[in-house]
């Protein structure tokens, strides 16, 4: 079955891997910190963290901005469970907006027809990488968490995706462009927010065994010893994820490149059948980063029956949130329950061959025939 989603990892992956084991130091420590250095350098942020996953990156983002409890929290309903996740945990009210039919991001329109007088924050998704249209969303004046989940490589007028609202996070999961099998990460401008994630991340202890054992190398006694500065929980990065990203960062933008191959192949292939609507490219002024590649086509799921039955694993991601009984929402979100018939991922990845992409290509042009 050729897959949907992946990332690619090789050699010099398992010999960081390697390293790191043989040091006998697998968890927080050296390599989550260069990675840490690393990883802000490419995208220019000023301050970064690893944690252990871009889901619980989400739920410290939120608690950083201290909501006043029960506050609302606006949110695409057409996205990953975590982001309505984490508004919960932290004790907010999710409130789902619709998105835009092509782009599949929010803009300010579906977020004003979600605002109350509640309104306290609004998260925004930066979808499979295209850039949301996110400063006439700064111009009403709430703090803004970035989901850049999908846009390790995504630039918005020059500024790096997941650095311009107040917070933004990043994931690392198994499948994103840029893997540390998991994690996830947190960047924000402001260094108070950055010093508070780097505590709380290990249960709002602030210190580390890793920091701990480097403070006994000076004059401190009873180095052992420390404030729990708040409750929080664990979620700290491995210095085996740490050093597997090293190794993804030197090959990021080869493997950018490749996907941004396909990307146009698909573009140049379907852009002129008339039963499939193509995703739009990125705009002048911003920078894609292609994670996934969604086609809209009137009889999805016999399409993605059609390609499974060839060996080609589809999905559609996201089911979207407003949709499900959990959240207890009675929103009408049109763009989304259109999507949730008729949007379709399609095999985008650095595993994938051009020959698997052509018989991509060939295996949905026959079902039109
Ligand atoms: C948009 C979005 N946000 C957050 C996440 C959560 O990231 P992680 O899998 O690292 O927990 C995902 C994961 O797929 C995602 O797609």
């Amino acid at each position: 079955m050729i897959s949907v989603f992946g990332s690619k990892v090789g050699k010099e992956e398992i010999a960081n891997v390697s390293a790191v084991l043989e040091s006998q130091w697998m968890g927080f420590g050296k390599k989550v910190s260069e990675f840490e250095e690393k990883f802000a350098a490419r995208r220019g942020h000023k301050h970064f963290a690893m944690v252990d996953s871009g889901s619980n990156a989400l739920y410290m983002a939120v608690s950083l901005l201290n909501l006043p409890k029960d506050s609302e929290v606006i949110v695409p309903a057409f996205t990953w469970v975590s982001c309505a996740q984490a508004i919960l945990l932290a004790g907010h009210k999710p409130v789902f907006c619709d998105v835009e039919l092509d782009t599949l991001n929010v803009n300010r329109h579906t977020v004003e027809q979600a605002m109350t007088d509640k309104t306290a924050a609004i998260m925004v998704v930066h979808f499979a990488g295209k850039p949301v249209d996110l400063n006439p969303i700064i111009e009403l004046g709430l703090p803004i968490i970035e989901d850049a989940a999908h846009a390790v490589d995504s630039t918005y007028y020059g500024q790096p995706c997941g650095g311009i609202g107040d917070v933004g996070i990043y994931s690392f999961d198994a499948v994103k462009n840029l893997t540390t099998g998991e994690g996830g990460g947190i960047t924000t401008q402001k260094s108070e927010l950055i010093e508070r994630a780097k505590i709380l991340r290990y249960c709002g202890i602030g210190k580390s065994g890793f920091e701990a054992a480097a403070a006994s190398a000076g004059e401190k006694n009873r180095w052992w010893e420390y404030n729990i500065q708040e409750p929080f929980i664990k979620m700290l990065p491995t210095n085996i994820a740490g050093a597997i990203g090293l190794a993804q960062l030197e090959k990021i933008d080869d493997l950018q490149a490749y996907r941004k191959q396909i990307w146009d192949i698909y573009q140049a292939e379907f852009r002129d059948i008339p039963w499939i609507i193509t995703p739009p490219d990125a705009e002048e002024y911003e920078k894609h980063s292609y994670f996934t590649y969604v086609i809209r086509v009137p009889e999805r799921d016999k399409l993605a029956r059609h390609l499974f039955d060839a060996g080609i694993y589809t999905t559609l991601r996201y089911h979207p949130l407003h949709l499900n009984p959990l959240y207890g929402s009675t929103a009408t979100l049109e763009n989304c329950e259109v999507l949730n018939e008729d949007s379709l991922s399609i095999p985008l990845h650095p595993n994938l061959t051009l020959d698997q992409v052509s018989f991509i290509i060939d295996t949905i042009k026959q079902f039109g025939d």
